[in-house]
């Protein structure tokens, strides 16, 4: 992997060669893991991602007039994509530039309009479609560089919340605020227990001795998955809406798993029910991970990822049989503490701690034993926890 010196030669050499100047500032902004807690931030519960060392990072200068120009050394063959700050509209032919124009958009209806365009040049070394928030990584990246250049007064959690109001109004994805926030708000070396219902959080040091956080690409991404993922939450809210007839709830968040026993049957549907049951029991999951990993109980906290994979399969039905396939080869091997889906599923990621000794042994047996299943190589990352936005 490059470090941010290459990276930032890489970037100056390409805004020079597009833009003829290299006279640029570059900014950064990470993506994210959740190791615990997922499909409960739209449901008031809690998350409990970090932020990585890998993102996306940009080379930008002001305009004097009102015309944008984008590059992606990502997507090469697009070119540079022009468009102005008056025309801040989605459209299907700006592909991927909806998520920075997006961004420009919110601080827009949020009463910071951008004074002059903007020549950029973006870089990401997430591996794309591999859910770990390339996406909030840009949005953050953008925000934190309008920020930066313009001097708007907003804080970390205001990047979060814009970058989350973009995705929903402007590129029409319902998600919650955790891709965002782990970005905004990433702190190196630590996880962030997030509570989505009041935006408090801790940050919980990860400090691992002899333990690595391995994170392994199925490389499939389904088809539809936005649609997907919007149609969960429906599906949970239709479920909330029953329960909150019957008991004086506002959020998932504010049910224990024996609550949910006394009520959940007031939830007919039996789709919606099951729904509502991951929501219940995988924030009280995520709850005791941390309580376990505060009271350095590593195999609790392993142990309740492996349910966590178990409730997204079975009740939440966000998994795939790729995902499948990888967290049982993970489950199998020794030195794994636990293995899970991670990020919204239907492809994607999974994410497992390992001791480090045996990191080696489980990339090749699982590499193979997925290939055999499934027949696409899978590939492998072990990552570091990382700080969120910042200029280099
Ligand atoms: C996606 C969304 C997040 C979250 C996860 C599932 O990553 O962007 O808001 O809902 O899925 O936990």
């Amino acid at each position: 992997m490059q470090n941010d010196t290459e990276i930032k030669e890489l970037l100056v050499r390409k805004f020079k060669e597009l833009y003829g100047s290299g006279d640029c500032r570059i900014f950064f902004a990470p993506g994210r893991v959740n190791l615990i807690g997922e499909h409960t931030d739209y449901n008031g519960g809690h998350v409990f991602p970090c932020a990585l060392t890998i993102g996306t990072y940009a080379a930008v200068i002001k305009r004097q007039d009102r015309k944008l120009r984008f590059f992606s050394v990502n997507f090469e063959g697009k070119g540079v994509i022009e468009s102005s700050i008056d025309d801040l509209v989605y459209s299907e032919a700006a592909g991927w530039t909806n998520y920075p124009k997006g961004v420009m958009w919110a601080f827009k209806e949020k009463g910071m309009e951008l004074p002059s365009g903007l020549d950029i040049v973006y870089y990401g070394n997430i591996p794309n479609g591999s859910g770990l928030s390339s996406s909030a990584s840009i949005e953050v990246l953008t925000g934190f560089l309008l920020k930066e250049l313009y001097g708007f007064d907003v804080s970390n959690i205001d990047l979060a919340l814009i970058g989350q109001f973009s995705e929903n109004k402007f590129n029409g994805m319902n998600c919650g605020i955790m891709d965002q926030f782990a970005s905004a708000m990433g702190k190196r070396d630590h996880a962030i227990f997030l509570d989505t219902a009041t935006l408090e959080f801790t940050y919980v040091p990860i400090r691992l001795e002899g333990i690595k956080i391995v994170i392994a690409n199925t490389n499939v991404k389904h088809t539809l998955t936005s649609s997907k993922y919007n149609d969960r939450r429906r599906e949970s809210e239709a479920g909330l809406a029953e329960l909150k007839k019957v008991c004086g709830i506002s959020s998932y968040g504010d049910m224990d798993n024996a609550m949910f026993s006394k009520y959940g049957s007031a939830i007919k549907d039996e789709i919606c029910y099951r729904r509502a049951r991951h929501a219940v029991s995988e924030n009280i999951r995520t709850i005791d991970a941390v309580k376990a990993l505060n009271a350095n109980d590593l195999a609790t906290f392993g142990k309740l990822m492996n349910e966590s994979h178990v409730s997204l399969d079975r009740d939440y039905e966000v998994t795939c049989d790729e995902l499948n396939a990888m967290a049982e080869a993970e489950w199998q091997q020794e030195g794994v503490i636990g293995a899970r889906m991670t990020g919204g599923g239907f492809g994607g990621c999974t994410v497992a701690l390992v001791k480090e000794d045996k990191v080696d042994d489980l990339i090749s047996a699982v590499g193979r034993k997925y290939f055999e299943k499934t027949g696409i190589k899978a590939d492998f990352y072990v990552v570091s926890i990382g700080d969120g936005p910042y200029e280099l």
